[in-house]
């Protein structure tokens, strides 16, 4: 991503987890009461984000993408709370954009580390100020550029406790990074104490996907690129699981899998269209 500018796409997630507040009908897959308010004047471009709305069908490509980033923030939480009850006491958020869980932090015990690129991270603490959403007490700031920085020096510096088991979450940002940065990232994960945990997406490349799927692959690709951070980073799941060799437990989920956990049973009380569609995206977890 460009050095200067915060990130764009961090912003068009948090909209659409903010469309997933106001418009999807209940139940919630991810339940987040702050994730309008972190908007701020950003707010007025819901108007513009795709949404459901009466009477009308939404884009399956729209509702599938909400669909996906909802779960995988949901996902993250389910598997931090698995994490918490076996003794993790540090989670952190690499790449955090405007991820608002450290403002719904529910484990008194928990310390979290906001890692993000120093723009990005700065605009988000520049939204909460004004939103009057202070900085809870066991959240700690620690701005790096995967691509040039030290993430194991900035988090020491943050006060990262090495020596105990932590959950790391890296949502939305794998695709953007270059193969050098993702596996310098991954290393320093896979070197922390037994019990630690890692949970990320990756999309697939595009000679993997049905042709219909390469156009809406297209059409997204076209948009990310525009906004300044391009696609570049691709993994199959065989390639992936390779790069988590040094883990355990590896759970790598599709849409059809992701439907099972969030949406098939949903559907039936919420009588709405949202589901994942396609197969680009695929989060994967993992322990040590
Ligand atoms: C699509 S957003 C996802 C944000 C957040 N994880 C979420 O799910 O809402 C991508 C995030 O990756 C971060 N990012 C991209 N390239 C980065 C880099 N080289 N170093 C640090 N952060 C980076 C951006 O600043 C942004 O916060």
């Amino acid at each position: 991503m460009e050095s200067a500018r915060p990130s764009r796409t961090a912003l068009r997630v948090a909209l659409r987890r903010a469309a997933h507040q106001l418009y999807d009908a209940p139940p919630l897959v991810l339940d987040d009461p702050i994730a309008v308010l972190i908007l701020g004047p950003h707010s007025a471009e819901l108007e513009r984000t795709p949404r459901p709305e009466p009477g009308k069908k939404e884009k399956p490509f729209s509702v599938g993408l909400r669909a996906f980033l909802v779960a995988r923030s949901r996902y993250a939480e389910d598997l931090l709370a698995r994490a918490v009850a076996s003794g993790v006491s540090q989670y952190v958020l690499l790449g955090a954009g405007l991820d608002t869980f450290a403002h719904r932090n529910p484990y008194p015990e928990l310390r979290v580390f906001e890692v993000d690129h120093p723009a990005t991270q700065q605009w988000k603490r520049e939204l909460l100020a004004a939103g009057n959403l202070p900085a809870p007490a066991d959240l700690t700031y620690a701005p790096v550029d995967f691509e040039c920085q030290s993430l194991p020096e900035q988090l020491a510096a943050a006060g990262f406790d090495a020596a105990r088991p932590s959950f790391f979450a890296w949502l939305g940002v794998v695709p953007y990074l270059t193969l050098p940065a993702f596996r310098a990232t991954v290393s320093f994960v896979a070197a922390q104490p037994a019990g630690s945990g890692i949970v990320f997406d990756y999309a697939q490349p595009r000679s993997a996907l049905p042709f219909l799927e390469q156009l809406a692959y297209d059409s997204l690709a076209a948009r990310v690129k525009l906004a300044g951070e391009p696609f570049r980073l691709f993994f199959t799941p065989r390639e992936i699981a390779a790069e988590l060799a040094a883990f355990y437990d590896l759970e790598d989920l599709g849409s059809s899998e992701i439907n099972a956990l969030y949406f098939d049973e949903r559907a039936h009380t919420a009588n709405d269209q949202l589901q994942l569609r396609g197969s680009a995206g695929r989060i994967v977890s993992a322990w040590l």
